[in-house]
């Protein structure tokens, strides 16, 4: 069973985990355990001491041993004796913030229900009738209910499970009975408490051109936070953390990750307490969130995505690998071949012609790429970034033509057309901007902020999201696109809406994003057929929310390999390769000026949704030669990569190298691949040990750098995984590597 319910105790149940919850004896829901499985009831290892300074509630009489200062708690509130960070505040009528929720009851469901209005993880069985469901499978999800003892407030914590992936989702809803408006002030999905232990703390930072460094720190006593306040999920911060023991690797250990299902604003917190407990919370981010809830209304949060290996992070990143696959990604897009594609924008940046796009798209059709995507500069005067942002009317004179006109052209060639777009900007230099400046996020009396010379729309306010809908209906409705870039190239600091009260603006930003998903699912339905890509000035919104709309993600502007090395390991941690948008681009590359060879470009932009980004006229008959090899190569492994366990090898910031593999569900086929940063002189042969292969069968390496061996060589898994796969000698720096293996049939 998924989820048991004994009196008053609840488990969870995935395949290798349990999440326990369990009532006290004054209806005090305590979050009692989450890891290996259990089948004890874990509150019977729980004892307080009498600790000063925290208070009792007031049912607990003159037991000085019961605080909630201290208590294990499944949904940790303000104002109730607990002074560690809570993840639901209120505000009542008079001003006080204070919650005394008690546990009502715990209603199995044998079908989740979708999130309105948000993205959301679906089950396998999401739409689809089933005749007699309580005979037909275990519970999916389950509903547990709290009451607040003083006020006519209840709040249900929806869980739902995911039980080959090792995944819980928890969203929580706060249903206002009282006759009074009361005000939402935190919210947070996401909140774990753990008794003991001696964690780190793992959290993805980084800036625009350098998306989600992985950093691992030791778990200091108080807050450590992570968030983003820029309306964005934002390069700075992922809004993704993970808890690790101190021993734990990618191969071993205790690891627990949170993953907000949110494209806005969001915090991230773990707090060390007094008692050495540890509690994780992670959700919408209060500074710039607040929900009045009138009498009789319900606010339900975003989800967060909960896992938890016991074996080391790259079994966690799997998990959540496989849960975005199958169960975020929307099914259309789960099995079909993402196209490989060109994009014209480091080739041409706003400077093209008709022609340019016509023999870009030709090179690149010689070469075997299936997509012509023309990014950036094709619409109003935008010759540069400094205007023509909402005037979404085509430059024929640029085009020499209609878009149409390109896009049949372009279809002739057999090749699919993809176009960028960036709906929720506008330039001060627009037609836009000068008939709505209404529409702007900005403070009336203030002076605007500026940011690459744009500002953001107001998609708060549902008028913008229908105009935006029109807009990009009749556009898309016209000219049979395949494929959208979808970018967003600033953050949002000014916040104002003319659509809401003074008292009420603190709601603002929840309603951008609740606009920018309304949007993104009336285009998506009216347009299923189209692939989107996001992109927000590369990797700046790359989040799980609006993976659910967009099943590949821009994963940065810097598309130097060596610096993708980095960038693509920290994503790897919680996304899966299907969603890493990933370019070959041109030497010296444009960010770093650094030069890579095309291999090592290639072997990079392969672990992720690959396609060129550059002018092909440049490289030369061999280099043509090899990009058609890569391009047949990547088609090949595509489904490998897409469909396989992805393992990081190495650790790239402690090793002169970094290495990732591929290992098919039936672990016959490998793929690793590869950078090896600095050639020294005098070395002897690196190796790396791979991992999830079968120890007990034989593989072949069939093939190095994608020529076939002459003289194959054959080896134990054991051996591969234990000793290593001898690396080939480099010359030079940055040298990309790849190695096919195949196990041997019995
Ligand atoms: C930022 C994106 O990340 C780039 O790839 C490109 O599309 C530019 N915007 C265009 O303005």
């Amino acid at each position: 069973m998924s989820v048991t319910i004994e009196n008053n105790l609840i488990t969870i149940d995935t395949r290798d985990s349990s999440y326990q919850m369990k009532a006290d004896e004054y209806g005090v829901l305590l979050h009692t355990w989450y890891g290996p499985k259990t089948r004890d009831d874990m509150s019977e290892l729980l004892r307080y001491p009498d600790v000063g300074f925290s208070g009792s509630i007031h049912d607990a009489g003159n037991d000085r041993t019961y605080s909630l200062d201290t208590r294990v708690q499944e949904l940790p509130v303000e104002g109730n004796g607990d002074y560690r960070t809570a993840a639901l505040v209120i505000r009542h009528p008079d001003g006080s913030r204070s919650l005394d929720l008690r546990f009502e009851k715990a209603i199995p469901l044998y079908q989740k229900k979708p999130l309105e209005h948000l993205p959301y993880v679906f089950q396998d069985q999401d739409g689809l009738q089933n005749p007699e469901p309580e005979a037909a499978l275990p519970p999916q999800a389950v509903d547990v209910y709290l009451k607040d003892r003083f006020a006519d407030i209840q709040v249900i914590l929806h869980f739902s499970i995911f039980e080959a992936e090792n995944v819980i989702t928890r969203s929580v809803e706060v249903i206002n009975n009282t006759e009074d408006e009361i005000v939402i002030e935190k919210i947070a999905p996401a909140s774990l408490d753990f008794t003991a232990g001696d964690f780190d703390w793992i959290h993805f930072h980084g800036r625009h051109n350098h998306e989600r460094e992985m950093e691992r720190k030791d778990l200091v006593h108080g807050l450590s936070a992570i968030g983003s306040s820029r309306g964005m999920s934002s390069h700075q911060q992922n809004p993704g953390l993970i808890l690790a023991e101190k021993n734990t690797d990618e191969k071993h250990g205790k690891a627990w990750g949170a993953l907000l299902m949110y494209s806005g604003s969001f915090l991230g917190e773990i707090e060390k307490d007094q008692l050495e407990q540890t509690r994780l919370v992670l959700g919408m981010n209060p500074g710039q969130f607040e929900w009045h809830l009138a009498a009789g209304q319900s606010f339900q949060s975003p989800e967060a995505i909960l896992s938890f290996s016991g074996k080391g992070l790259n079994t966690l990143s799997q998990q959540y690998h496989a849960l975005i696959n199958q169960h975020v990604i929307k099914k259309q897009w789960q099995k079909q071949h993402r196209p490989l594609l060109i994009n014209n924008w480091e080739a041409t940046y706003f400077n093209f012609t008709h022609e340019d796009i016509l023999s870009i798209a030709r090179e690149a059709k010689k070469i075997g790429v299936e997509m012509m995507v023309l990014d950036d500069g094709w619409f109003g005067k935008r010759d540069s970034d400094l205007s023509s942002l909402g005037d979404w009317q085509v430059n024929e004179e640029k085009l020499q033509g209609s878009l149409k006109h390109l896009i049949d052209e372009v279809h002739g060639m057999d090749m699919k057309f993809g176009l960028w777009i960036e709906p929720e900007m506008v330039s001060e230099d627009s037609r836009l901007f000068k008939e709505h400046p209404e529409w702007v996020i900005r403070i009336e009396n203030r002076d605007p902020i500026r940011s690459r010379y744009q500002y953001v729309l107001d998609l708060a306010n549902p008028k913008v999201v229908d105009y935006l809908y029109d807009t990009f209906e009749a556009l898309f409705k016209s000219n049979p696109v395949d494929y959208i870039k979808w970018d967003f190239n600033r953050s949002i600091c000014d916040w104002h809406t003319p659509s809401l009260p003074a008292g009420r603006q603190k709601e603002m930003g929840h309603r951008y994003i609740l606009g920018l998903y309304d949007l993104l699912n009336r285009l998506t339905t009216r347009f299923p057929e189209v692939l989107l890509e996001g992109c927000a000035g590369g990797g700046g919104r790359f989040d799980a929310g609006m993976l659910f709309y967009t099943p590949q993600i821009w994963c940065s502007d810097d598309t130097d390999a060596y610096e993708r090395c980095f960038i693509q390991h920290g994503t790897s941690f919680f996304y899966p390769a299907s969603t890493i948008g990933s370019h070959v681009s041109a030497i010296p590359n444009h960010q770093t000026g650094r030069i890579t060879s095309l291999w090592t470009r290639g072997i990079v932009s392969m672990a992720g949704t690959s396609g060129f980004e550059l002018n092909l006229d440049l490289l030369d008959e061999n280099e043509k030669e090899e990009a058609a090899f890569l391009c047949g190569r990547y088609k090949l492994l595509q489904p490998l990569i897409f469909g396989g366990s992805q393992y990081r090898l190495t650790d790239p910031f402690k090793e002169n190298l970094c290495f990732w593999s591929f290992v098919s569900p039936d672990r016959k086929n490998v793929l690793v691949q590869g950078v090896v940063f600095r050639t020294r002189p005098n070395q002897i042969g690196s190796r790396i040990c791979l991992q999830g292969l079968d120890p007990d069968k034989r593989y072949t390496l069939v093939s190095e750098n994608g020529k076939a061996m002459k003289q194959p060589k054959t080896f134990f898994g054991s051996t591969l995984m234990n000793a290593g796969l001898l690396l080939e000698p480099t010359s030079g720096d940055n040298q990309g590597q790849e190695y096919f293996l195949r196990m041997e049939e019995e």
